[in-house]
């Protein structure tokens, strides 16, 4: 049977390595604090005590790691025991700079290296739910989608661009920080005015402003008349500020200095929205 090798045993990593397990795999595990092995060893996998010793051996090696100075780094330690032919398949989320380089660098010595960041939690990697992306050479995708499909609930392929998969990963995050920062804004608000949370969920049920439509709304800006200027969105932006304390506040205030920044270069009269557009910059 092929042994894969999972390095990486954070709170990704041992979530796939125990899926890959269920599945009947052999796997082999390493991680860099070696105790973060013992979870997966109990459910069936062999601990290396190298990254070298991990990989030898492995039809493909699936790395989980924090970043770009920890993926160059193991893939420098892993390099004596990978096959030829073997995939290197990185799942953390990583510098877009850093993707294109090592992708460019790899390949010219001939390893298969691919970056195929997810939208995954620990439960995710445990139960193959959630969305992987997947960028590279398009015979790449072939080989890997029937791989990685059982991994994760849905492998989106992104092109043939090595680090597109990183861009958008990187995308995908922000809003989903920004969402947390907004939401946490609500709920300050809220809780300085006397609205419970339960009452803000209860209006975004039916008011329900969303990214894409807010998106289209401040690129179409310049071919619609204004609907509500710049300077009113200040005022309410004030207001907000007002009600919570802005000390509070993660997001409002740095949208209250960028509005401040638009109405300086005399942009007032302007739909708010383009404060998105950045053609406008
Ligand atoms: N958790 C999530 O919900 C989630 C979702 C999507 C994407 N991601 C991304 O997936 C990656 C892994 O996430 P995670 O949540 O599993 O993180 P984690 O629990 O913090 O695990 C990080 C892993 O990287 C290792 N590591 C860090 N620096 C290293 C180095 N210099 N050399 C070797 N190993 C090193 C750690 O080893 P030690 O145990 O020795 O510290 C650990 O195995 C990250 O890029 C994260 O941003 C996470």
């Amino acid at each position: 049977m092929d042994t894969i090798a999972v390095l990486g045993m954070g709170l990704l990593g041992r979530g796939f390595a125990e899926n890959l397990l269920a599945k009947g795999h052999a796997v082999r595990v390493w991680n860099r604090t070696a105790s973060r092995c013992e979870p997966a060893v109990e459910l069936g996998a062999v601990a290396a005590s190298t990254p070298e010793d991990a990989v030898r051996g492995a039809s493909r090696v699936h790395l989980v790691l924090a970043e770009d100075t920890a993926v160059d780094a193991v893939i420098d330690a892993l390099r004596p025991g990978l096959s030829d032919g073997a995939y290197v398949i990185d799942h953390s989320t990583n510098l877009p700079a850093g993707v294109a380089a090592r992708f460019d660098r790899l390949r010219a010595e001939g390893i298969h290296y691919v970056h195929a960041p997810v939208f995954m939690g620990p439960s995710n990697s445990r139960d193959a739910t959630g969305l992987m992306l997947l960028s590279g050479p398009a015979e790449d995708e072939t080989t890997l989608r029937p791989l990685l499909e059982p991994m994760t609930g849905r492998v989106l392929y992104l092109g043939t661009e090595p680090d597109k998969a990183a861009k958008m990963k990187i995308t995908g995050n922000a809003m989903l920080f920004m969402l947390t920062g907004a939401m946490g804004d609500l709920f300050r608000m809220g809780e300085a005015s006397g609205v419970t949370t339960d009452e803000v969920f209860a209006l975004f049920e039916q008011f329900s402003p969303t990214p894409a439509a807010m998106g289209r709304r401040a690129l179409g800006a310049g071919d619609r008349p204004v609907g509500f200027t710049m300077v009113n969105a200040r005022k309410d932006v004030r207001l907000m500020l007002e009600t919570a304390g802005p000390e509070r506040l993660s997001l409002l205030p740095a949208i209250a200095a960028s509005m401040d920044a638009a109405i300086e270069a005399g942009r007032g009269a302007e739909d708010f929205s383009t404060l998105a557009d950045p053609s406008r910059d």
